[in-house]
């Protein structure tokens, strides 16, 4: 791979050895996919935040490079973390806590803002052909296919060093000629609502693997329902982007049809709870929007979240700040907004949440395994039936 003389001292180690540690993983990370050289990035993301996921090991290699002054060149933002500091902080053992915030004193002293969210685009929108190092897969496909910047979908140590050095190795998603679609895909189905677009995206990920699809028959289509679509197709596809009512212009392209009978049989699939009366109803995966907390906060206007029923909605402490009137009406209504907190990677066990009501196909998908719990995926208006009552 090509350095620049710069590079080359950084990588020399005249720079300390926090700076040589992230070019080196940077530089190897090119070598294994073919990569001439670095190029600048306008900003970084970085996931493996929560301690649940993240786990001790990665704590003592955090700490080293905040020990031997690791700074970030470009603006880095973070993943959610695993509990938020009011509701669940009073909940959760107190050495869970201190864990969590070990990792995030650690982030900190390295420069990255502690935005705590999926949906860093939310904070600070990336320009359309700019180049990123993100590691939340949901948002890596998100950026490159609703927001047209670029980015390939990073590992959190990856996104860090590229983050530490302000650079990421150009392949994969970064050239043009990796962009384009090589598989069509017809919707036969008129999708109407977020769950659809996020059984389309689960089912798409299983049956496409790492292929660009152009997706077409999406109409009059909201970001917020594609947002349920790229995080669905991460979850259980290596795609980092599609195209949407694009078509594909080479003649061998591989084409396929998606009929209203697959969407349904994923969204079963999804469902396997057998209980109407679910422990917890979440909604904010990914983060939630200030219009999708504006669309809550009405469905529930003069309602109260039935005993027994946990409701909570998941989001950024930026997006709870700029809706902080809905934010109230949630809260009035016995609902909890946990900012900064990814229900998948929080410790809903410990709470004695056995089944999790929710319109995120990628929560459905992860429940079972990462949160011991029966899923039941179901549209917002109808997750809101089931938590509130008059
Ligand atoms: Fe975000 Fe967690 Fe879902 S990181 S996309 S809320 S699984």
């Amino acid at each position: 791979m090509y350095l620049t003389k710069e590079e080359e001292r950084i990588y020399d180690g005249e720079s300390g050895w926090a700076n040589q540690t992230c070019i080196r993983i940077l530089v190897r990370l090119g070598e294994l996919f073919n990569a001439e050289k670095l190029i600048p990035i306008s900003s970084a993301h970085v996931s493996g935040v929560s301690y649940k996921t993240l786990g001790d090991a990665p704590i003592e290699f955090l700490r080293a490079l905040a020990d031997h002054a690791a700074k970030v060149k470009v603006k880095t933002t973070l993943n959610p973390q695993s509990l938020d500091s009011t509701y669940l902080r009073k909940k959760l053992p107190k050495h869970l806590q201190e864990w969590q915030l070990t990792i995030l004193e650690q982030f900190e002293r390295m420069g990255l803002t502690q935005s705590l969210t999926c949906t860093p685009y939310y904070l600070q929108r990336p320009k359309r052909g700019s180049h990123h190092a993100w590691a939340e897969s949901s948002a890596v496909v998100y950026a490159n296919s609703v927001l047209g910047a670029w980015t390939n979908r990073e590992g959190g140590p990856s996104a860090l060093a590229g983050a530490i050095i302000g650079k990421t190795p150009d392949y994969g998603i970064h050239r043009i000629e990796n962009r384009q679609p090589n598989v069509t895909v017809n919707v036969e189905a008129a999708l109407r609502k977020e769950t659809e677009y996020g059984a389309l995206g689960i089912f798409l990920g299983r049956t496409l693997g790492d292929k660009i699809p152009a997706i077409q028959g999406l109409h009059s289509t909201s970001n917020d329902r594609l947002k349920q679509l790229c995080a669905a197709i991460a979850t259980t596809g290596m795609a980092n982007m599609f195209h949407n009512n694009t078509f594909s212009h080479a003649e061998e392209t591989e084409k396929i049809s998606v009929d209203r009978q697959q969407i349904k049989r994923t969204i079963e699939e999804l469902s396997p709870a057998t209980t109407s009366q679910p422990d917890l109803v979440f909604i904010g995966c990914p983060h939630c929007s200030v219009k999708e907390m504006k669309l809550i906060a009405q469905l529930i206007e003069g309602k109260k979240v039935k005993p027994g029923t946990e409701f909570w909605v998941c989001t950024s402490c930026h997006v709870k700040q700029k809706a902080h009137d809905y934010t109230r009406k949630i809260e009035r209504a016995g609902g909890h907004v946990l900012d900064g907190v990814c229900t998948v990677v929080s410790w809903t066990e410990e709470l004695g949440i056995r089944t999790i009501m929710t319109n995120s196909a990628k929560t459905a998908y992860y429940a079972p395994t990462l949160n011991k719990a029966e899923p039941l995926l179901a549209p917002l208006r109808d997750c809101l039936k089931v938590a509130f009552q008059r």
